[in-house]
């Protein structure tokens, strides 16, 4: 399918990530709706690109942790397009960390309430399968429909289980959980999808200088949105049910 046919939903693109994605999509010539929950922030990021060159692009009001905002997304999408051929549950929080300031300290295992989890849960895992269970019979539509979710590197218990990996020392729990629950999801609806044209793959972004991220991390914004790019635009003879950074597979 050409890209000029193509149409993508990107949850969480007003900033960051997200519109990296948007814009690294847009490029191409595909059709970008930018799902952002502020209005205004979405307006201005559809701005933004329109004023890079970047023609097919609109801001669609979206939250989401509002499940009525999930049928109101499939309405429009149905409505405008009538088929979606990307998804990119890119929106997530990191609600751990407790000093922003200093080297970024996280909550301890021992010690993150039970509601700092379920918020947690609720943005980063709950929201991701039920919007996606809402969209699709729109990627069903496709010929080419593409899931992506953006996980984190973060969210692989191999290396949080090796006292040798680089991450070791960074647990987070309520946030990597999530994102481990998040790789659980993606391998169980890749499988359920095995047959169809429909791929569904994690993606870790890199550590990226964004909000979340924070300026100490060693990827520029304008190289964030790499990894969901390539994900989103996998050919028919691409992986599904795996877990990538760039061109590389990482450990569950
Ligand atoms: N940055 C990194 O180093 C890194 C590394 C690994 C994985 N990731 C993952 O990559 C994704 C994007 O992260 P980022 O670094 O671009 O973060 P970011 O700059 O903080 O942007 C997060 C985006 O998600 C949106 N969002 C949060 N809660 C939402 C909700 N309830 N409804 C709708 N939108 C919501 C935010 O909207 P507002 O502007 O309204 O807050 C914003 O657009 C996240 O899933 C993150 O976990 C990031």
């Amino acid at each position: 399918m050409a890209s000029q046919d193509k149409v993508a939903f990107i949850t969480g693109a007003n900033k960051g990530i997200g519109l990296e994605t948007a814009r690294g999509l847009g490029q191409l010539g595909i059709t970008v709706v930018i799902g952002s929950r502020d209005e205004a922030k979405g307006r201005a990021a559809v701005e933004q690109l329109q004023a890079e060159g970047i023609k097919n692009v609109e801001a669609v009001r979206f939250d989401v942790t509002k499940p009525a905002d999930y049928q109101a997304i499939a309405r429009h999408l149905e409505d405008r397009y009538g088929k979606l051929d990307i998804l990119v549950n890119n929106a997530g929080v990191m609600l751990d960390v407790v000093d922003m300031e200093g080297q970024g300290g996280f909550n301890t295992t021992s010690t993150v309430t039970p509601a700092l989890l379920q918020k947690t849960f609720e943005t980063n895992f709950f929201a991701v399968v039920a919007l996606t269970q809402e969209l699709l019979p729109l990627l069903r539509k496709s010929s080419a429909g593409r899931i992506v979710n953006l996980s984190s590197i973060l969210a692989s218990l191999t290396l949080h289980a090796s006292p040798k990996s680089p991450i070791y020392g960074m647990k987070a729990f309520a946030y990597d959980a999530s994102k481990t629950a998040l790789n659980a999801f993606t391998v169980h609806l890749a499988q359920e999808l095995h047959g169809t044209p429909i791929k569904v793959n994690s993606a870790h972004p890199g550590w990226v200088k964004t909000d979340m991220g924070g300026s100490g991390a060693p990827m520029e914004v304008s190289e964030g949105g790499k990894t969901s790019v390539l994900l989103a635009t996998l050919p028919d003879d691409g992986p599904t049910g795996g877990f990538f950074h760039l061109g590389d597979t990482l450990p569950w």
